[in-house]
């Protein structure tokens, strides 16, 4: 794992004519759906742009970033602007149908959920959810190296454009993964890694 991470760079350049097998991106979205979340509540999910015409417009709307149109896949998390009781719901029957407990028995944490997300407006709902889909965008990247494919994490686009391009209303773009493999052309492969020293990341107390 430490060899993945070492090897693991925000890819800048990728080979288009390489592509993910499918087996592979099934994993990752794996990772990702594996995520941990506040109270499990997963308020992200993740669109799959497939079609060339959108990935197209996408790139204009991420500052011609290349990756949105030459890697082999590309993944994008949004958020719900809000947090309606039916995506509450949804989750307890989710609990119900995995953990087979009585939907009773789960009010007092269904009310805790709603109570505390209740407080909150669209904007810092959306930030709280943001921060939740931060979370599986580190697993994708971890389980991509793992797998020794190359990605990139990016929040290098507008998110307004990008919502009217997938004509998003109740959900809003928040982060974009690309997955493939790097192009030889691609020399930030070759930056030494910058990162602090573990003694200016750890205090000690
Ligand atoms: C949340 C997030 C957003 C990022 N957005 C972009 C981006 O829009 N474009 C880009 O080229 N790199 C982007 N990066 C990549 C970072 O610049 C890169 O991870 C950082 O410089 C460390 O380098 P390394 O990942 O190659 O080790 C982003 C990284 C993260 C975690």
């Amino acid at each position: 794992m430490k060899n993945a991470l070492a090897w693991r760079y925000a890819t800048q350049k990728y080979d288009p004519t390489k592509k993910v097998s499918e087996e592979d991106m099934q994993e990752i979205l794996e990772a990702i759906n594996s995520a941990p979340t506040s109270y499990g509540l997963q308020p992200f999910k993740l669109i799959r742009v497939k079609s060339d015409e959108l990935r197209k417009q996408l790139r204009a709307a991420s500052y011609d970033q290349s990756p949105v149109t030459d890697a082999s896949d590309l993944i994008i998390f949004t958020v719900n602007r809000n947090m309606d009781s039916e995506h509450i719901d949804s989750y307890m029957k989710r609990i119900v149908e995995v953990r087979q407990v009585e939907r009773e028995k789960l009010s007092r944490f269904e009310q805790n959920i709603a109570g505390v997300l209740g407080t909150l407006s669209s904007a810092e709902l959306i930030a709280w959810n943001t921060k939740q889909a931060y979370i599986g965008l580190g697993f994708g990247l971890v389980m991509a190296a793992h797998l020794g494919i190359d990605s990139t994490p990016m929040e290098g686009f507008q998110k307004e454009k990008y919502d009217e391009i997938l004509e998003l209303k109740d959900d809003h773009a928040v982060l974009v993964l690309t997955f493939g493999y790097r192009s030889g052309e691609d020399h930030t492969q070759h930056h030494r890694k910058v990162r602090k020293t573990l003694e200016q990341l750890v205090t000690i107390k």
